[in-house]
């Protein structure tokens, strides 16, 4: 899977893909990343990007024509490239979206800048527009990084086990519960019981029981969108007369 970044601050992406596993998968050829300064296709001798807004107003415009023709340069063949604007005003990017975008090819990210993009970028050159969250960054560079981590880890090989993957939260549809490894007691703070007991049964049923607790705490909004069980919803039935009663 290959991914081209469209930046006016190529060196912002100088160190996250040279650590831990983007730097296996990259080695093992699992994934590509090429990051290109969209101020290499801006024309004259000044190489300007960005202008002022027409109608007034304050703030600079990414001009379309360097997106356009950084988008040239990058992709070879529209067809089988997919073309995201990173911007707050995008579609929500979820683990959804992540698994949409896991099953192209090519992905091409557009990183805004200054105080907005031209909308004809937007409009004509890309295929989608995505935010990362309900808070403006300084740029849509932290964000592409966020886009190309959460896909690659799709990636099969990418990390250790594709059924851990699986199981994660947001895959599911619901938050993952509580992880604990050795030591069995540190200071007063025990791991529960259950965990230590062997039966697998019942720690798959504890798992279940604390994920759906933790989502019915801090993101009850996602039940509505779960998929969940019969069994799922006795738990859930349960969970909700305890935390009342
Ligand atoms: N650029 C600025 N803010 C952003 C956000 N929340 N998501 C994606 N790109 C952005």
């Amino acid at each position: 899977m290959r991914f081209d970044i469209l930046t006016l601050f190529p060196e912002i992406f100088d160190s996250p893909f040279r650590a831990s596993l983007f730097k296996r998968a990259i080695d093992r050829g699992l994934i590509e990343i090429g990051v290109h300064n969209i101020r290499d296709y801006a024309a004259g001798k000044h190489r300007v990007t960005d202008d002022v807004p027409f109608g007034g107003g304050g703030g600079m415009i990414l001009k379309v024509e360097p997106v356009d023709r950084a988008l040239q340069a990058v992709v070879p063949d529209r067809h089988s490239s997919l073309v995201i604007l990173l911007s707050p005003q995008g579609e929500p990017f979820t683990q959804a979206a992540a698994e949409e975008l896991s099953l192209s090819s090519h992905i091409v990210l557009i990183c805004g800048h200054y105080e907005g993009v031209d909308e004809r970028v937007g409009r004509h050159l890309a295929d989608r527009e995505l935010s990362i969250g309900d808070y403006v960054l300084s740029g849509g560079e932290f964000a592409a990084l966020v886009v190309v981590d959460a896909v690659s880890r799709l990636v099969r090989g990418f990390a250790g086990n594709h059924e851990t993957i699986l199981n994660d939260s947001h895959s599911t549809g619901l938050l993952e519960g509580p992880h604990y490894t050795r030591p069995r007691r540190y200071q007063d703070w025990k791991v529960p019981e259950v965990l230590l007991s062997g039966h697998e049964k019942n720690i798959r049923l504890w798992r279940r029981r604390e994920s759906l607790k933790r989502t019915l705490e801090r993101r009850p909004d996602l039940l509505t969108r779960a998929d969940l069980t019969e069994e799922d919803q006795i738990m859930l039935g349960a969970l909700r007369d305890e935390s009342e009663g």
